[in-house]
């Protein structure tokens, strides 16, 4: 679901700097390790009986990223916790019988969804075809995540849950030719790959049990892990994969906490898949940190946007959020409960906490022409215990799945106020949503907060005294009358600022509109979906799939007019494995990937939960 990468450009920029600037310092080594069929797990990496060059030549027919030397093994590998799964709380809600009328309109809504995923299935197949993603406008194609046909990968479970069985072998005998070996990146996110590639295999795997996909997912696995090869055995987030290879790597001073703290649940779904704990160890070790440092941080209870995986101190940094370059953390945590079967305590504590925290600081009502009822998430500065924390009210449409998280823990955890509060950062996102001339809400905004979150009445001086100020905070233009700033700006009521005015046909809030519906069962979920739905569909749709928004300020008939200029040449793989996913889901029958068997990843990959009905233990059988 990421937006980490426009966040993270800058930082990932200084990393690679630094990284290549220690590495001019360095004297190549040459490291030393004959590569030798079916070596054992963890074996130390040197056998100096044989000294031949290990190949860092990717051509090289016979490497293998399961047989590259570990230069820093693991001693004692943690094992997945062995306790039978518990009987959770039910999370869907017990729907009654649709009526016919119901159930034909959702039909109409459910085909019209499958239509467009086809529709970009035919195109990307037909133009960027193992590519990682297709351009929209111009038929041409990204390679942004390696190479690796991340949006191949990535819709493996669509196509399977949408009963595409043709296109889904003929994707899965693709997924074999994938060459890791290969990659159009020097340094991979370990983070996007996790999520997209490595959820993508073992999430279709769960699903349809062809044993092709996990073989697949070993090897991204086994690649992967390389990058936790460090002395404290962190990972290296934006990895330098071929120095990897030449010489011992260390973890980074500075990475984003959700890069490091939501690998998680694809590293344990591997080892509750193959039996092998190694990609379990490896997260536990993060987790570990995560349940120690938790209280110690400037704003107890969460953790700041930056970390120090080098010497593993997640305390320092200023900056605590919800959004961007956080998210998936705290997602996890509800996430890895349902996942393990409620047999591991930690992920209650740090969900606890978090949220706790989380409530008292980062949420926000704004305030609202029609004094609507509902919450935004914001970010938070803290320094520590002297100083009061600070809100910046602004809301981002990333953070939208926060609603789904607090409503995900309310059922799991029995907390009727979480849901609650869930259901407030909905509806806030449903708002912005139709609030906004195209229906559809942008990337980053400001709202003006109300006093209180009990009561709030609409003052429309007061909003256009934070239009002014905001306005006169940010740019040198000093402008009196703030009518002319509302015009020039497409400011709606309520808005203060726009600070990115882009779509880029994210998932999130539809994602948290689905998990709300499945349940609430509230019908005005799937109401609010459906306008989400056509809004999105009648300004995205190019000739060949859909496109990103550069402006949805822009009434529909100014966009009309602006088409050209609005659209962007950019559909982000996440449109078709997320958006589209949960836009059908919401409008499948309520027992397709149930929230009591399946738990989603953060890029919408549903992994099967343990529960006490489960047919196998660990291993798929
Ligand atoms: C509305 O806001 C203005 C400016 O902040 C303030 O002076 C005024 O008292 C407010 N009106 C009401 C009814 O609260
Ligand atoms: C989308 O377009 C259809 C057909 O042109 C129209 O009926 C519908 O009102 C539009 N929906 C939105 C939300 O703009």
């Amino acid at each position: 679901m990421l937006s980490l990468r426009r966040y993270a450009v800058y930082l990932g920029l200084a990393i690679c700097f630094l990284l290549g600037t220690l590495n001019y310092f360095r004297e190549p080594l040459l490291f030393r390790a004959p590569f030798k069929q079916q070596r054992p797990l963890q074996q130390p990496a040197v056998d100096n009986d044989q000294p031949t060059a290990i190949s860092t030549d990717f051509s090289d027919p016979n490497f293998r990223w399961d047989q590259v030397p570990v230069r820093y093994p693991v001693k004692d590998l943690a094992a997945l916790p062995t306790q039978a799964p518990k009987r959770l709380p039910k999370v869907q809600h017990d729907f009654k019988p649709e009526t016919e009328q119901q159930s034909s309109t959702r039909k109409t809504r459910l085909n019209a969804v499958k239509g467009t995923f086809t529709r970009c299935w035919s195109s990307y197949r037909k133009l960027a075809w193992l590519k990682d993603e297709l351009a929209p406008l111009s038929g041409g194609f990204r390679d942004g995540f390696g190479g690796w046909a991340a949006n191949l990968v990535d819709n493996l479970d669509n196509l399977w849950i949408m009963g595409m069985r043709e296109e889904f072998e003929e994707a899965v005998q693709a997924v074999e030719k994938i060459d890791l070996t290969q990659c159009t990146l020097e340094q991979i996110n370990v983070f996007e790959t996790t999520i997209r590639h490595l959820g993508g295999l073992l999430s279709a795997y769960d699903l349809s049990g062809d044993e092709r996909l996990l073989m697949k997912a070993k090897e991204v696995g086994s690649m992967l892990i390389v990058a936790f090869d460090t002395p404290n055995r962190m990972p290296i987030t934006r990895w330098l994969w071929k120095q990897a290879l030449e010489g011992p790597q260390v973890a980074d001073d500075t990475v984003l906490v959700a890069e490091i703290g939501s690998l998680s649940m694809e590293f344990t779904r591997l080892s509750m898949l193959t039996g092998d704990p190694k990609w379990y160890d490896a997260v536990e070790r993060i987790v570990k940190i995560l349940d120690k440092q938790q209280g110690k941080t400037l704003l107890p209870g969460m953790f700041p946007v930056t970390v120090n995986a080098k010497t593993a101190d997640f305390t320092h940094d200023t900056m605590f959020t919800l959004s961007a370059m956080s998210d998936s953390l705290y997602e996890y945590f509800p996430k890895m409960h349902a996942l393990l079967g409620g047999v591991d305590p930690r992920y209650k504590k740090l969900y606890d906490g978090s949220t706790a925290t989380a409530i008292e600081y980062n949420l926000w009502r704004p305030m609202t022409p029609d004094n609507a009822d509902i919450l935004i998430s914001g970010e938070v500065r803290s320094h520590g215990n002297f100083v009061p924390p600070t809100l910046d009210p602004q809301g981002q449409h990333l953070v939208c799945f926060a609603g789904g998280m607090f409503a995900l823990g309310g059922q799991l955890f029995n907390i009727p106020a979480h849901v609650e509060i869930g259901k407030k950062l909905v509806d806030g996102c449903i708002w912005t949503y139709k609030n906004m001339p195209l229906g559809i809400m942008p990337e980053v905004f400001r709202m003006l907060p109300c006093e209180s979150r009990l009561e709030c009445a609409w003052n429309e001086t007061a909003w256009k005294a934070a239009v002014k100020a905001e306005q006169h905070a940010l740019t040198e233009d000093d402008t009196e009358d703030v009518d002319a700033i509302i015009a020039t700006q497409r400011l709606p009521k309520g808005f203060t600022n726009l600070q990115d005015r882009r779509y880029i046909l994210r998932p999130e809030a539809i994602e948290s509109v689905f998990l709300l519906y499945r349940m609430t069962g509230e019908q005005y979920l799937q109401e609010a979906a459906w306008e989400m739905f056509t809004a999105i569909t009648n300004a995205t749709e190019t000739l060949l799939a859909n496109a990103a928004l550069s402006d949805v300020s822009f009434s529909p008939e100014q966009m009309r007019v602006e088409e050209r200029v609005v659209q962007m040449d950019s559909m982000e793989s996440f449109w078709m494995a997320e958006t589209l996913k949960y836009f059908y889901l919401v409008f499948s029958e309520q027992e397709v990937v149930s929230l009591d068997e399946w738990v989603f990843n953060t890029e919408a990959h549903p992994f099967r939960r343990r529960t006490p009905e489960e047919k196998y233990a660990w291993v798929h059988g």
